[in-house]
């Protein structure tokens, strides 16, 4: 066989399994663009580990996706776990793993400690708590109607910051996750206690557009 013909037949074998690839990152370029990103810029995505090898492709269209238990989540994770370690020593895998969810850890106490300034706020009556809230804290879901500066700066910092600290993390894209999440949200938490003090010490209204 000529090695023309080998590579034709090669392509064809290969694009075949790449066709399910190339489905999820149509989709996802829409859906989670920062994953996309991570990936890409990650050595699995330059050695052909595509979406597919650790998540499977029972998922794929919007419709389908399982939104899973804590039980059903540990379970997975040692599913995850198994996948890791077919290419990697249990290890490397597990400490891997292990420091993602450090570094999301770490990140979480950065978002609680965020939360505390406002609550604190909203108790000593310097903030009013939005009636909308159900809670003494603020609505970390409610972003689109976020009323102040401070509330802004804090649904940004759980939406955007966390999100790509938790998504590079865990896309082997260790910079992303370091300077697109962990050091944005170490800003937000100065930029919120500076607010709070200026809040605090009535150099700073509360309400737009007084930023
Ligand atoms: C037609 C669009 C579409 C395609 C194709 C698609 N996905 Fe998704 N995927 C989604 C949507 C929508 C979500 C939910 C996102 C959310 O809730 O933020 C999702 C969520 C996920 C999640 C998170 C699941 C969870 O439990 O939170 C993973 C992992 C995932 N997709 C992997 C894949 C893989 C691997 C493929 C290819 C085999 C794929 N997706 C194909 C649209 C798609
Ligand atoms: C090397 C293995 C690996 C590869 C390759 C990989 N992922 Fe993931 N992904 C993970 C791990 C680990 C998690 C965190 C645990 C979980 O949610 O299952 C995760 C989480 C996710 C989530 C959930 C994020 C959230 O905010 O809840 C989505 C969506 C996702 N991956 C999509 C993708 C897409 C799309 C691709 C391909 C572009 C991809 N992954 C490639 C390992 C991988
Ligand atoms: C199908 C094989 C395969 C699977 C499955 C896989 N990896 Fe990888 N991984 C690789 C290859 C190949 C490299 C690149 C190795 C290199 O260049 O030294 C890599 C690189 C890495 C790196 C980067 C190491 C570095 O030197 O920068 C990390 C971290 C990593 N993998 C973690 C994981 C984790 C965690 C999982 C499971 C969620 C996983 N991998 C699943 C094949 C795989």
């Amino acid at each position: 066989m000529k090695p023309a013909t080998l590579g034709i037949l090669l392509g064809m074998l290969l694009s075949a399994g790449g066709l399910k690839a190339q489905e999820c990152i149509a989709c996802h370029t829409k859906i989670t663009p920062n994953i996309v990103q991570d990936w890409r810029l990650s050595k699995h995505s330059a050695n052909d580990v595509e979406c597919s090898t650790c998540h499977g492709d029972g998922h794929t269209t919007a419709d389908d996706v399982a939104s899973l238990s804590k039980e059903a989540f540990d379970v997975e994770w040692e599913k995850m776990l198994q996948t890791c370690n077919q290419c990697h020593s249990i290890n490397f895998a597990r400490a891997e793993l292990e420091k993602d969810d450090d570094l999301i850890e770490a990140g979480d106490a950065l978002l609680a400690q965020a939360i505390r300034v406002i609550v604190e706020l909203y108790r000593d009556g310097i903030l009013e708590k939005p009636n909308n809230y159900t809670y003494d804290f603020p609505d970390l879901l409610t972003f689109s109607d976020a009323p102040t500066p401070i509330e802004h700066t804090l649904f940004n910092m759980h939406l955007k910051h966390r999100m790509r600290l938790f998504q590079g993390a865990f896309h082997a894209n260790p910079d992303y996750a370091l300077w697109y999440g962990w050091s944005e949200m170490v800003q937000d938490v100065t930029e919120i206690n500076t607010m709070a003090e200026e809040l605090r010490n009535g150099s700073r209204k509360g309400w737009w557009p007084f930023k």
